[in-house]
């Protein structure tokens, strides 16, 4: 017998996956719910799903898929960068934004260098910092002011061994949305010192006037920028997987000399690029999620054992201020009536006190908040 785990690499010996939402199969399993009759607050992705013209045109070409997906897709960085306002040069797309976080921290990051993430945050960031080796230093962010980044904290956080800085905005999974100013005084503050930024902007296709907020534009005049971008959770493509970047040329042809090859596949290149151009589905979206996100809140506020923080994007961070109750118990409560939210235990930063729930339809939320109001109750 061969004992395999002696072989493996010293740096990833400890390696454990960290735990997402979304994982509707799991309770399906466990509750013998069908998954089509889940609701799934727990994965921060449009209700609506996905844009009846990108799965018409992912249908349309199931005959390809007997080919490698184009290599080049010059056409698919057009219209990538066509909508986020940059050239096709500044963009590489990945297979989902997760593996341009790993991609990116592969490259710019190396045993005795550090990343600083503030926390709370995805945690991705922390598992690829986990692979590829490298210290992390967080900055705890205070719950007193909406975990809102403190940039002399981060200034003082950064040093001559910080290779990179993470950053997500709007945030998961607090909601917080910073200004332009602030992410440019922060990016100003790390190309002073060498540093790369990451700006995670996932899910600032919620935002109403992202264009106000998006960073994309500012890949122009700043190398040590690359800004990340999701179809998973605004257009609802999360099963095909694909996200793209927004960095230099010179940084992003870095990046895809190192990127595996046919790492995104055809059907989500050809969902994704009819997805971004449906102007309509965008509106009817936003205008969807605004009403929902109003109502959803206005219902939160009439628990009063649960805090809500202030949120610009598309999910709330909710805070269970009763000593008797945690968000594991009321996740696994809620999951056993068919709900998802999701518990955020585990995230750097927060503790068993806090979840996020997606903004789903008005009934959906309704049915959640009376379903939470029940546990309550019977707690
Ligand atoms: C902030 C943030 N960034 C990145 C991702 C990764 O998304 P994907 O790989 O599906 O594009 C997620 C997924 O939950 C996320 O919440």
């Amino acid at each position: 017998m061969v004992d395999v785990s002696k072989l493996v690499r010293e740096s990833i010996k400890n390696l454990t996956p960290y735990f997402h939402g979304g994982n509707v199969w799991e309770i399906s399993e466990k509750y013998n719910i069908p998954v089509d009759q889940l609701i799934d607050f727990s994965i921060s992705t449009n209700p609506l799903g996905a844009p009846k013209t990108s799965l018409e045109n992912i249908r349309q070409n199931l005959n390809l898929i007997q080919h490698y997906p184009d290599p080049d897709h010059e056409w698919l960085l057009e219209a990538f960068a066509n909508f986020a306002g940059v050239e096709p040069d500044n963009v590489i797309v990945g297979n989902g934004s997760t593996e341009l976080i790993y991609l990116f921290t592969e490259v710019f990051l190396e045993s005795g260098y550090e990343a600083v993430i503030p926390v709370p945050t995805f945690s991705e960031y922390k598992a690829a910092i986990e692979r590829f080796g490298g210290n992390i230093v967080f900055i705890n962010c205070d719950s007193a002011k909406n975990f809102q980044l403190n940039i002399e904290e981060l200034e003082k956080a950064i040093s001559k061994k910080t290779r990179i800085l993470f950053l997500c905005n709007p945030n998961s999974p607090t909601g917080w949305l910073y200004e332009k100013e602030d992410i440019l005084r922060i990016i100003k503050l790390a190309a002073e010192e060498n540093v790369m930024v990451f700006l995670d902007e996932d899910y600032i296709d919620f935002v109403d006037d992202s264009k106000r907020y998006s960073m994309a534009e500012y890949v122009r005049d700043y190398d040590n920028l690359f800004v990340l971008r999701s179809l998973t959770k605004f257009f609802c493509l999360a099963g095909v997987r694909i996200g793209f970047g927004i960095g230099s040329p010179d940084l992003v042809k870095i990046l895809k000399n190192v990127r595996m090859p046919w790492s995104v596949n055809s059907l989500a290149m050809f969902g994704s690029v009819e997805a971004i151009k449906d102007k309509d589905f965008i509106k009817r979206s936003r205008l969807l999620l605004s009403n929902s996100k109003r109502q959803m809140r206005e219902m939160f506020n009439t628990i009063p054992w649960l805090k809500v923080y202030p949120s610009e994007t598309n999910f709330l961070l909710v805070e269970i201020t009763r000593g008797d109750l945690n968000s594991t118990q009321l996740r696994e409560g809620l999951a056993k009536r068919g709900l998802l939210i999701r518990d955020c235990k585990d995230f750097d930063g927060l503790n068993n006190k806090f979840f996020r729930v997606t903004v789903r339809r008005p009934e959906e939320n309704k049915k959640l908040l009376e379903q939470i109001k029940s546990f309550g109750n019977q707690k």
